[in-house]
């Protein structure tokens, strides 16, 4: 059976792009596959986290995974730094990582771009470690959106540098994984770009959002002034609207507003009235998961255990024949 590994950052409540991104298609897969589902703390500390916030939005990571759906009896849920083999690894693999490639990365262009005074080295070699959480469980599928594209590429150029460096067949490729045809981009509310925390509160839906709040955030989304001429082409931050719908919403009320929008009759309050019902039910079941979860320190604490020690059993197989592939070996 196929191994499949997906971690997501601990900088936070987690959001609809995150949901249909990544944890909709972790759910799935629980049935099919393999499964190593982690939080990265360690990933988050490129950002300097306070000790107490860090612990905060670990639970509420764990907390979230578990209210969309995720099995503990089925998948391996575990927090990133309870498994210390992962750095260990990170290490080895950083003594092949070329500061040419990790400085072309996007996603450290981007980090740079937006936080010139925090450049750090862990940021740099960011996707090293994103590859070791892979490799250490020898997964072949992961489940990410769109953005992450790019690190499975390096992680794939780092595992077969490694055994060609040591001449062996060790570490297999890793691909994106994704149940639709393509991976999915959720556009934010601000009117630009894919929805993500750094854009901000307003640009994100979170899971754990009260109907109240999900209905304020849509009315107050950026639109414009409506379609003056039919069949005109959509602005970004309308088009945005729309490819929200396609992931709450059933096809025929998508194909009424795309009709109205066309006629140049589309109403943006009607409109986004019905956008935000329409989310208000699809985040249901999870939102009330979360608040009965959370309570349940008892349970938490349980499934991070048994997910450690499956985790660690694993990783320290994978670390165990590394050092043996290396030639680090005891001399007593
Ligand atoms: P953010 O962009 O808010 O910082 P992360 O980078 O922590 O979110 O993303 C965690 C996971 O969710 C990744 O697999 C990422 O590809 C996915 N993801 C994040 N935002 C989106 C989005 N808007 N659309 C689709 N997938 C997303
Ligand atoms: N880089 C991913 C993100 O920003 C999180 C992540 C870390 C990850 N390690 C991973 C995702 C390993 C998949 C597999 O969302």
């Amino acid at each position: 059976m196929e191994t499949v590994v997906s971690g997501i950052r601990s900088t936070g409540k987690l959001h609809l792009g995150n949901y249909f991104g990544a944890l909709s298609n972790f759910v799935k897969m629980q049935d099919e596959y393999n499964c190593y589902f982690f939080i990265a703390d360690l990933h988050s500390l490129t950002t300097h986290p306070t000790p107490q916030d860090l612990k905060h939005t670990v639970r509420n990571v764990v907390v979230e995974y578990l209210a969309a759906g995720i099995d503990p009896e089925k998948s391996t849920i575990y927090v990133q730094s309870d498994v210390p083999e992962v750095a260990e690894l990170y290490l080895y693999m950083n003594m092949n990582a070329y500061l040419g490639e990790l400085e072309r990365s996007t996603s450290f262009k981007d980090k740079i771009r937006s936080n010139p005074n925090n450049v750090n080295a862990g940021l740099l070699t960011y996707p090293v470690l994103m590859a070791c959480d892979i490799l250490i469980h020898h997964g072949t599928k992961v489940p990410v959106g769109k953005d992450q594209e790019q690190h499975l590429e390096m992680t794939r150029t780092f595992a077969n540098r490694f055994n060609h460096l040591y001449n062996v067949d060790y570490f297999k490729e890793a691909f994106a994984f994704s149940y639709s045809d393509k991976l999915v981009k959720v556009p934010g509310l601000s009117g630009q770009g894919k929805m993500g925390k750094s854009n901000g509160e307003a640009d994100c839906i979170y899971l754990s959002d009260k109907p109240e709040v999900i209905r304020k955030k849509i009315m107050r989304a950026v639109s414009d002034s409506g379609p003056t001429e039919p069949n005109q082409a959509k602005p970004e931050s309308i088009q945005n609207l729309f490819d929200l719908m396609k992931v709450v919403s059933s096809d025929d009320t998508i194909s009424h507003f795309e009709e109205l929008y066309n006629k140049c009759e589309i109403r943006y309050g009607d409109f986004k009235k019905q956008l935000a019902e329409d989310m208000v039910i699809a985040t249901e079941p999870v939102r009330s998961r979360i608040e009965a979860i959370e309570q349940d320190d008892a349970y938490i604490q349980k499934v991070l255990r048994l997910g450690a020690e499956k985790a660690e059993a694993s990783a320290r197989k994978t670390i165990k024949e590394v050092r043996k592939i290396i030639g680090l070996k005891r001399l007593y």
